[in-house]
């Protein structure tokens, strides 16, 4: 095989379909209209005649494919009629011969496909097919290998699925063969690397089998497998107690001043380093590494980027495993910057050293005291790990969570991860005892199957939320200059998460409104909710969110009714939602509490919703409902809505490890990815 990439012909492709068993027509390639003529009587009619050439692509629009040929005379016809198309519309075309092909019955025209993703490996694709196939857009994705489950979830998702299940009388379709020719479809490309891509289309499904009337194949010789994967980080980030500050300056304009006043509140101990020597912030500042009475554990870097491999020569010498590179100026930045990075690579190497960045913030671990980053705010501890390739979106969220009391069990900017990366820290995420939920703001995964193979272990220990950005165009421009990062396609990603079990998030808030919910319930046991509430007009809303985030208003039996009727003013709804008319106070919520608790196996999350009332303490109701929440397993969310009146009450949920929500709808939104999550990990077992 040459090292150029090479399109195979239609027989050619048919032959490597046939190999790896999925059906194609019955087919002879031909020379002459004479040969055709031969060829049909044993292909049988009707026949299709298809252009053989190895310049031409789209043979239907260079008018190389006639259907519905019937007799010898027919094809003959049909021979001429494509010679002279080609001659008009595509003169310089190389003719090398004529297909000649059984036609297929009409049945459904669909599409599989499959590509190597530069940084997932091969990608399977399944969806509606035909000359419509850009249009319609109705396609999914897995990565190979492809699981029978998973190829009949592909077949299941696409919007076209009716008609393959049988739509308005007409009969099912053989959905046994399409899921088969799916799987086989990713066994081609998991056992031949040299498979590039593909394109069945249409693949035509029938009541019984299939048949891949037309492939397109493209092999290239298979690139070298990624890098070996690195060994863990040598040393619990969680449990740094010596760090050094190489660039530490009196200046406050300067990052080394910022990160060096962060660092203050530092539990363990902190070496400023300057050639300059002296005292910064009331700390003796040491003129080099060398000269640090003893071995840190981790250095921060903030020197300009010419000087940063000398400095990591430096540490590497000392014998520091673990650096952060807050320095700019590198792969983002060109092609100096990329010389640059490389050379610390190697340096890095050399020392065994593992870093974070460069291009980073820094991190955070807030039950540490440590703010290794120049945010000028600290995070306070929670149960969160955040892990960004944004600083930007760090420093953004990190001052919106104070005032929210949300707290973080790390904090890490990934930077341009040339050494540690996204999979280092959900493992390590994962392995913390702090960490409940994990959120990932990604623009560029650089190694996605080693990232998907991770993160598939991580999500059925840990709920993991991504945010990814780059999904235009546009985004994926700018994070390259951001990043100095090569987006890839989003529906791979999109793909791998699901895969991953992990949840995709449209934007910061949904991802910490989950992250919180998560963290603090776990995942609902099932999708029944009841809501209770004294304001008739959520009662209404939270039926219309419970519908469209996939949540099931479950009916209250008769029982539970009953019970109920004693406590509550006539008149009230009798049903779920449960509206305690506007007059309720928090003796009616915690009578209502109290049944429910007796009636548990009716209901799997209970949505508490309080509006500001003049019967209403919310201090009183956050105390009932932490009452609640502690005498049943069941998910119960607080949706306390309001303004300043609600702010205590929403502490006092906050310490009961209650989530809380501003916004009834995204309350829902949070719960049913819950429930969706919950069912796909079932799944999984
Ligand atoms: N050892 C120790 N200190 C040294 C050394 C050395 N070998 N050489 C120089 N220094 C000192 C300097 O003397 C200076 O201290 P001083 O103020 O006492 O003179 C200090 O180190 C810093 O050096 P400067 O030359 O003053 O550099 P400056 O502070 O202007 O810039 C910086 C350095 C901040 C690292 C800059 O190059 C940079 O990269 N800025 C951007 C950082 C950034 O945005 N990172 C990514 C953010 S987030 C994201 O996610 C994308």
């Amino acid at each position: 095989m040459t090292d150029a990439p090479r399109i195979l012909s239609e027989p050619e492709s048919y032959a490597l379909l046939k190999e790896c068993g999925i059906t194609v027509p019955h087919h002879a390639v031909v020379k002459s209209t004479y040969e055709a003529v031969t060829a049909a009587e044993s292909v049988g009619y009707p026949c299709v005649a298809k252009i053989l050439s190895p310049t031409i692509t789209h043979k239907s629009d260079a008018g190389g494919v006639q259907t519905g040929i019937h007799t010898p005379e027919e094809l003959t016809a049909a021979i001429e009629t494509i010679r002279h198309n080609i001659s008009e519309r595509v003169p310089d075309a190389e003719i090398t011969g004529f297909v000649i092909e059984e036609q297929a019955p009409t049945g459904l025209e669909l599409y599989i496909g499959g590509k190597r993703d530069p940084s997932f490996g091969p990608v399977i694709t399944f969806g509606t097919g035909g000359t419509l196939v850009e249009l319609e857009h109705d396609i999914t994705m897995r990565l190979a290998p492809v699981s029978p489950e998973e190829a009949k979830g592909m077949v299941h998702s696409i919007r076209h699925y009716p008609q393959i299940a049988g739509y308005r009388g007409t009969a099912p379709l053989d959905e046994a063969a399409l899921t088969d020719a799916i799987q086989k479809a990713s066994t081609l490309f998991t056992t031949r690397p040299e498979v590039a891509e593909l394109d069945i289309n249409p693949l035509v499904l029938f009541k019984e089998g299939l048949c891949a009337v037309d492939a397109r194949v493209l092999m290239r010789p298979p690139v070298a497998p990624p890098a070996p994967s690195r060994p863990p980080l040598p040393k619990d980030l969680f449990l740094v107690s010596r760090i050094a500050l190489v660039g530490a300056s009196a200046n406050p304009e300067k990052i080394g001043y910022a990160v060096l006043r962060n660092l203050l509140t530092f539990s363990g101990t902190v070496y400023p380093v300057n050639p300059k020597g002296g005292e910064i912030l009331g700390k003796a500042v040491y003129p080099s590494l060398a000269d640090i009475p003893e071995q840190p554990d981790a250095v921060i870097i903030t020197v300009p980027n010419t000087i940063v491999p000398q400095v990591m020569r430096d540490a590497g010498i000392r014998g520091i495993p673990l650096a952060i590179i807050i320095t700019s100026g590198f792969r983002e930045a060109g092609n100096e910057g990329a010389l640059l990075e490389q050379e610390i690579e190697e340096i890095a190497q050399e020392y065994g050293i593992r870093y974070t960045g460069p291009n980073c913030l820094g991190l955070q671990v807030p039950r540490l005291s440590l703010n290794a980053t120049f945010d000028p705010k600290s995070p306070k501890p929670g149960h969160t790990a955040f892990i960004s390739q944004s600083g930007a979106i760090i420093t953004t969220l990190v001052d919106w969570s104070l005032s929210r009391d949300i707290g973080f069990s790390a904090v890490f900017s990934v930077g341009n991860q040339t050494n540690i990366d996204f999979v280092d820290y959900i493992r390590l995420a994962a392995a913390d005892d702090d960490t409940r939920t994990v959120v990932l703001y990604i623009e560029e995964i650089r190694d996605g199957r080693r990232f998907f193979e991770e993160a598939a272990k991580v999500t059925l220990k840990k709920p993991v939320i991504a945010i990814k950005a780059g999904r235009s165009a546009v985004g994926q421009k700018a994070a390259a200059s951001h990043t100095g990062s090569l987006a890839g396609s989003y529906e791979v990603y999109e793909a791998a998460f699901r895969q991953a079990g992990i949840i995709s998030a449209e934007n910061l808030s949904d991802a910490f409104s989950l992250a919180m919910l998560l963290g603090s319930e776990g995942y609902p046991q099932g999708n029944r909710a009841v809501v209770i509430s004294s304001a008739g007009g959520f009662c209404v809303l939270a039926s219309d969110y419970a519908e469209r985030h996939g949540i099931r208003m479950t009916p209250l039996s008769d029982t539970l009714l009953a019970e109920m009727n004693a406590f509550m003013p006539d008149g009230w709804s009798r049903r779920n939602p449960v509206d305690m008319v506007g007059d309720a106070g928090v003796h009616r919520f915690a009578l209502t509490f109290d049944a429910l608790i007796r009636h548990q196996d009716e209901w799997d999350i209970a949505f508490v919703v309080s509006v500001p009332t003049a019967t209403i303490d919310p201090v009183n109701l956050a105390t009932e409902m932490a009452r609640f929440s502690r005498h049943t397993d069941k998910m119960v969310v607080g949706c306390l809505l309001g303004g300043d009146s609600t702010v205590a009450g929403v502490r006092i949920l906050r310490d009961a490890d209650i989530p809380n929500f501003e916004e009834l709808e995204d309350a829902f939104r949070a719960a049913g990815a819950a429930v969706r999550r919950e069912e796909e990990l079932k799944k999984r077992d």
